[in-house]
């Protein structure tokens, strides 16, 4: 008799609780009806979103988003705020990009930057495809680099720079914001290539070879790691430790992602990642969160792997374009400073058409060479 009647006092005491949670709910979600959910139906971390965030007070000029303390859960940080510097006109004015680069870049490679506009990332090497580029950075502590880098904005206007601190552990934050800026400027893109600032792109050999992408839907074309075959590394003496309440319990990392060494992902795919980035808690490891985190919210997301067109081995690369010229295989490969004109004079050694007869090749000048910002 007493066990029984424990019972009923549990089930409904159990209802009661449930009941007021679905009330509580619905009142919240009433309070905050502008923010968009619909874009999140495949993961449930948005309603966790809505109870957390509180709008920022109108009278500030910079929304910052406030959180409750319910627990420690944390969303990217770039979701919720403005740009520090924004480029808006990168992509416009033309109906279509063939192809638009987000490149993840360390603040002070101003150099690096030059070189790769000069050779690679010039798009008047690929009429009539085209290439832009969008340099993305966050905050910088020394108040002579920001002036450096506002001036670096006003000449080539290809940089957006967050309001988060530009740091190792904070590069979820700068793709985040690469996701986010694309959606909000530049969905004319045929597809996006994620690079980081040590990469370099055959452009030619890809509009030749691998203009499929244009055609893909939710597709993700990269150096792909398998679902389960990468260790979460929990040795708190590595650069990458993982803390043990975060992928509790875990030994390897659930979902298919990429090496974000060069990405390539269709343009549809961007706004649905950035939407569900604003629901999901930020994790650090950018490769992980960016390209297997975000895409496994969205239905029928496809990894395709890249190698063998990539090495990650500078010789290698340059030795093949010397040997083969355009008939190596490698599209993707790293070269970094004075290694971006050697691997640009080896990949257009042999070329001096187009399978469209009219690529316009050339060296940059002697005076682009020694072309200093400041
Ligand atoms: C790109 O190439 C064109 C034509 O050679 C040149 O005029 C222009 O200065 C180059 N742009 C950059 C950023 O180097
Ligand atoms: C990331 O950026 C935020 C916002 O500027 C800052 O509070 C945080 O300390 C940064 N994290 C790291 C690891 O630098
Ligand atoms: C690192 O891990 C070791 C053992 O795994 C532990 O003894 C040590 O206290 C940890 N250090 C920190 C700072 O957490
Ligand atoms: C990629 O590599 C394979 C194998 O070497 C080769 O057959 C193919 O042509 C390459 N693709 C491109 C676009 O270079």
């Amino acid at each position: 008799m007493a066990k029984e009647n424990l019972y009923l006092k549990f089930l409904l005491l159990t209802s009661v609780v449930a009941l007021a949670c679905f009330i509580l709910t619905i009142v919240n979600d009433l309070r905050y009806p502008n923010i968009d959910v619909q874009h999140n139906k495949h993961h449930i971390n948005s309603r966790l979103m809505l109870w957390k965030i509180d709008k920022e007070p109108r009278e500030h000029h910079h929304p910052v988003y406030k959180r409750k303390i319910l627990s420690k859960t944390t969303y990217p940080i770039v979701v919720s705020r403005p740009y520090k510097i924004n480029n808006k006109d990168i992509c416009s004015g033309v109906d279509k990009v063939s192809c638009i680069v987000m490149v993840h870049t360390a603040p002070k490679h101003f150099e690096r930057r030059i070189r790769m506009r000069a050779t690679w990332l010039n798009s008047t090497h690929y009429s009539p495809e085209s290439v832009r580029v969008v340099f993305l950075l966050g905050l910088v502590a020394d108040p002579i680099l920001q002036t450096k880098l506002e001036y670096e904005s006003k000449i080539y206007k290809d940089i957006v720079q967050g309001y988060f601190i530009d740091s190792y552990r904070n590069l979820t934050n700068k793709g985040v914001m690469g996701y986010k800026w694309i959606t909000e400027h530049c969905r004319n893109a045929e597809f996006v290539a994620k690079i980081d600032d040590d990469a370099f792109i055959n452009f030619f050999k890809l509009f030749e070879e691998m203009s499929y992408l244009k055609e893909k839907k939710k597709y993700i074309k990269c150096n792909k790691i398998s679902k389960g075959s990468m260790k979460i590394i929990r040795e708190n003496d590595s650069k990458w430790f993982v803390q043990n309440d975060e992928f509790k319990d875990m030994k390897r990392y659930p979902h298919t992602y990429c090496s974000g060494f060069t990405v390539f992902l269709s343009t549809d795919l961007v706004p649905m990642l950035y939407h569900a980035a604003i629901g999901s808690p930020f994790f650090w490891v950018d490769d992980f969160y960016l390209f297997g985190l975000l895409p496994s919210k969205v239905q029928g997301v496809i990894h395709d792997g890249l190698r063998p067109n990539l090495t990650l081995r500078f010789p290698e690369s340059f030795n093949c374009y010397q040997e083969q010229g355009r008939k190596c295989q490698y599209v993707v490969m790293p070269a970094k400073d004075k290694e971006i004109y050697r691997m640009w004079t080896a990949v257009i050694r042999d070329r001096t058409q187009s399978i469209y007869g009219n690529y316009y090749m050339n060296l940059p000048s002697n005076k682009e060479n020694v072309r200093r910002l400041y």
